[in-house]
């Protein structure tokens, strides 16, 4: 076989090989994984282009529950969201990357992640996300959950922290300033948690991995 690499290819390979490397080994000691400032910058300029240049209305107000129980919940969460389908540049980059993520942890932790779904999300000043989980234990649904922001010069006056907490004891482990590039993963079973208002626009995206749970008599669509 003949296999040429460029340099910058093979620069690019090595940097995703490290980073999934550090998240693969946190999330199988500790649940979770947390990387300020370590997507790739290629493609977090690409992304923070693309959403800043969105038109406003393809943000829809973000519903709570799946398909026919989807509902919208002020009191719950206030941001608006886009689901990625790999239509733009930019989106096909992100969803490129979440693949290679999605393979790594499949050879290396054996989680056996089936697909990937995200979307943009915009949090006017204000706006918030009360603690919630992004899946429950024995529905065998949402495994893994990823998020990235895209907020260059963010600062901690500026809020919109991701505040994570234990899941018995319901304590504060730690906030995450939803910094530019930041990567967050944790198990999406495993760990409550919620988005603080901030006082600027705050563009993040959120994706889950999940397993396929589809049986005889019973088909399981990506979302
Ligand atoms: C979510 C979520 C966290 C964040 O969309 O489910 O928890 O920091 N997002 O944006
Ligand atoms: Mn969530």
């Amino acid at each position: 076989m003949n296999v040429v690499l460029t340099e910058e290819f093979a620069a690019k390979q090595f940097d995703d090989e490290l980073l999934f490397d550090l998240m693969s080994t946190n999330i199988a000691t500790q649940g979770y994984s947390i990387h300020p400032n370590s997507l790739p910058p290629t493609l977090l300029y690409k992304l923070h282009q693309h959403v800043q240049t969105m038109p406003d209305n393809n943000f829809k107000r973000a519903g709570i529950g799946r398909e026919d129980n989807l509902m919208v919940n002020n009191f719950v969460r206030k941001d608006e969201v886009c689901w990625i389908n790999g239509e733009s540049d930019a989106g096909k980059a992100w969803l490129d990357w979440a693949a290679d993520l999605q393979r790594y942890l499949n050879r290396h932790l054996f989680l056996g992640l089936f697909s990937f779904e995200s979307h943009f999300a915009h949090y006017s000043p204000g706006d918030y996300y009360k603690k919630h989980k992004d899946a429950f234990k024995g529905q065998a649904n949402r495994v893994l959950s990823v998020v990235v922001y895209l907020n260059p010069d963010w600062i901690a006056d500026d809020g919109g922290e991701l505040v994570m907490y234990h899941d018995e004891t319901q304590e504060e482990i730690l906030k995450v300033t939803p910094g530019f590039g930041t990567i967050v993963a944790f198990l999406s079973e495993e760990f409550p948690h919620e988005v603080l208002p901030a006082s600027r626009d705050r563009y993040s995206i959120a994706g889950w991995y999940r397993v396929n749970s589809s049986g005889i008599d019973k088909v399981d669509p990506p979302r």
